[in-house]
């Protein structure tokens, strides 16, 4: 390798991407000048989604155009329209709000007698539209969606709603996701039609002269063709696994070694990209990894508060272990929201999660419900979903009744939010407790759609819904039963 200046040095360069980047800017000046739309950024886990949106959000920035972002929240268990409640929010408005409106003018029909108020939804969705266009009225927006195969089926709905309702307004949106995700296969609808009214913008492996730009720019030095080459063919130019390799081997000292035709048995990507994941947390403290172990469960966001509340560790101590885990890279601080982490990728999430023994994984699952309700227990509204989640995790432990709970509690919720698909899913779970509990006062929505066999009505609307027959709601409540009996193997 030969040395670069200083100034080409960075820890965190962004190479490539040239003409996605371009593309981007010049549908921010469409939205600009009144054309607004949507673009959608897709590609496999690492490819840069995320780290393309946070470029051009910076570019918005820099010419004054306001950003608003919103996450979804990967591990389930959000509150319905959760990205674009955060949206609003940043904005000064609120969903809840906008949605108490219609309902208020349906006379909670919806969630109560199984009548469907689709045109309530539409009526709320229409809100959404009208706000986001007065919000950038004098001034143009930026809306950027992170990972929205992750989202809840409502919030997919309103993006694509939302994705004809911008056309004359001054809003860029942008969303990204994983199109090879289980989730995206399974609601084909719905992305389909997301990229009918969207743009794609299919990210793809960084090429060779990407690789020695990124190469050169973290360690100092410019790369040799066989190093570049070599670190091309292993991560087939994905940044995530260049990044985890670089910075790994850099620190050690060994890049060079990759010049060599030896096969390092590391290096076998991306089978073996856990193992690096893992050799990178190796460097930290066994109470470190202990709990960021913890914080896996909880998702690959987590709130401080809330980790420190699992932890033994004393507060300062807490406070030195995960500022280690920041200084590795293995978390970092969430720029807008004080007091919440993130991890690094979710393949760090789920490399730490998956190395906790089954049996631990329930009693934390349980221990994180448990700890959510009794922190927010003045409005446990936001948390419901996350809440419900745990506990079905939990279940197998034998706290089915509580599970069960707040499944409904949280169906309910979101029936009432028109969230007719989120619903379903929390419904769909507290079926599958059923078998696993006495007698359970159920809300109106829910028992309706249990006693009769099938989440219809309210739940019903989007086309294609699951309607299912009695004897499928027995198939579930009987798979829950057999998932209890082969042990603690719960699925995510
Ligand atoms: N063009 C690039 N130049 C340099 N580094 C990059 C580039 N694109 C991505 N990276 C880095 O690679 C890592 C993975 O990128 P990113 O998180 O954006 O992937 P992603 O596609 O959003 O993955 P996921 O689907 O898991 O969310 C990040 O650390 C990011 O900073
Ligand atoms: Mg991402």
């Amino acid at each position: 390798m030969t040395p670069t200046s200083a100034a080409e040095r960075s820890s965190r360069p962004f190479v490539g991407r040239i003409q996605e980047l371009a593309d981007l800017v010049s549908a921010l000046e469409d939205a600009a000048s009144g054309r607004g739309s949507l673009v959608l950024l897709t590609g496999e886990p690492g490819i840069g989604k995320t780290r393309l949106m946070s470029e051009v959000a910076q570019v918005a920035g820099q010419r004054g155009v306001p950003v608003v972002t919103g996450r979804c929240w990967e591990e389930g268990g959000a509150p319905p329209y959760w990205p674009w409640m955060q949206v609003l929010r940043s904005l000064g408005g609120d969903l809840e709000r906008l949605a108490a409106f219609g309902d208020s003018r349906a006379g909670r029909r919806g969630a109560t007698s199984g009548v469907v108020p689709e045109g309530e939804r539409i009526r709320l969705f229409d809100a959404v539209g009208r706000f986001l266009a007065a919000a950038s009225s004098e001034r143009p927006l930026l809306v950027t969606l992170d990972d929205v195969h992750a989202a809840d089926e409502p919030s997919l709905l309103l993006l694509r709603f939302l994705g004809d309702a911008v056309a004359e307004a001054n809003v860029l949106l942008v969303a990204s996701y994983r199109e090879a995700e289980r989730r995206v296969l399974e609601l084909g609808d719905v992305f389909a039609e997301l990229v009918r009214v969207g743009r794609r913008i299919p990210l793809r492996g960084l090429t060779s002269a990407d690789i020695e730009a990124y190469v050169a720019a973290v360690t100092g030095s410019r790369p040799t063709r066989q190093l570049v080459a070599r670190l091309h063919k292993i991560t087939e130019g994905n940044p995530f696994f260049v990044e985890e390799i670089v910075r790994l081997l850099a620190a050690e000292d060994t890049l060079e070694s990759l010049d060599q035709t030896t096969t390092d048995p590391f290096l076998r990507i991306p089978a073996e990209v856990r193992a690096l994941i893992r050799r990178r947390v190796a460097n930290l403290a066994r109470e470190a990894v202990a709990v960021l172990r913890v914080a896996a469960v909880i998702g690959r966001e987590f709130d401080l508060y809330l980790l420190q509340r699992t932890s033994r560790l004393t507060p300062a101590r807490f406070v030195d272990v995960l500022g280690d885990a920041v200084a590795l890279g293995v978390i970092a601080e969430l720029p807008a929201t004080p007091r919440r982490y993130s991890f690094a990728h979710e393949l760090v999430r789920e490399t730490l999660y998956d190395d906790l023994p089954p049996a631990r994984r329930l009693k934390l699952h349980r221990e994180v419900g448990r700890l959510l309700e009794s922190l927010y227990g003045e409005d446990l509204h936001p948390h419901l979903s996350e809440i419900a989640r745990h506990l079905y995790l939990a279940a197998p432990l034998g706290d089915a009744d509580q599970a069960l709970e707040y499944l409904v509690r949280a169906g309910d919720r979101a029936a009432a939010l028109f969230a007719y698909e989120e619903a379903a899913v929390h419904y769909r779970r507290a079926l599958e407790l059923l078998p696993l509990v006495g007698a359970h006062p159920m809300s109106g929505a829910a028992s309706s759609c249990c006693a009769s066999g099938t989440r219809s009505g309210a739940l019903g609307t989007a086309p294609g819904r699951v309607r299912p027959s009695r004897r499928r709601s027995r198939a579930a409540a009987g798979s829950a039963t057999a998932s209890c009996s082969r042990g603690p193997r719960w699925a995510m």
